[in-house]
């Protein structure tokens, strides 16, 4: 029997991180198995990666729940069809609530763009270029019930002296490609 660990992949939008990380699954770079991604934007292009990847996916429409915890039922009734261990959020743009939370107490990890705790929330690297940073970077952490406030499990720095945004966010998406998949790996293997 294989001793991957089963993830799920929560994200909202582009997906590079979802596809980095599947990728490293499927190579064996990560002993891990990406067994479902859950989508809260429905046809976001991280659910084309997906599908190309044949991984299933799940797009739900929070709006369309009475509560967050309603809308979180549907979802971890899935996880648990999916046999999921362990939660990676990328570019999952929702506070994770107390249905998953309870159920995944430190299984839970989230990228983020600064070197937390500067700049939590959206548009973190607007929010630094904006504040004059000259040391940008990128964030691992466990996911609690506060925003990006969660214990830090690793950070990579990325000196940038411009104001060239789009070359940033460049930078900043290599960057968490690598500390996502270096990180991760340390955590299942
Ligand atoms: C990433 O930069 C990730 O750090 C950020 O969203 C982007 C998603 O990119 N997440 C947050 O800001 C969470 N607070 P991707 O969809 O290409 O992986």
């Amino acid at each position: 029997m294989s001793d991957k660990k089963k993830i799920a992949i929560f994200a909202s939008g582009n997906g590079s991180n979802f596809e980095a990380i599947a990728r490293a699954c499927q190579q064996d770079r990560i002993n891990a198995e990406v067994v479902i991604c859950v989508c809260d934007h429905p046809g976001a292009y991280v659910t084309e990666r997906a599908k190309r990847l044949e991984i299933p996916v799940l797009e739900l429409r929070p709006k369309s729940y009475p509560s967050k915890a309603d809308y979180e039922k549907v979802i971890l009734e899935a996880l648990k069809k999916h046999e999921v261990e362990f939660i990676v959020l990328a570019g999952y743009m929702r506070i994770i609530g107390d249905v998953l939370l309870n159920e995944y107490t430190n299984k839970i990890v989230n990228i983020h763009p600064s070197l937390l705790p500067a700049f939590p929330g959206v548009d973190a690297i607007g929010q630094a270029l904006n504040y004059g940073v000259k040391v940008f970077g990128v964030t691992v952490h466990f996911v609690d019930h506060t925003l990006d406030g969660g214990k830090i499990i690793s950070q990579a720095a990325i000196p940038y002296d411009g104001n060239d945004r789009e070359e940033l966010e460049a930078m900043v998406h290599a960057r968490e490609h690598v500390l996502y998949i270096s990180t991760l790996r340390s955590l299942l293997n």
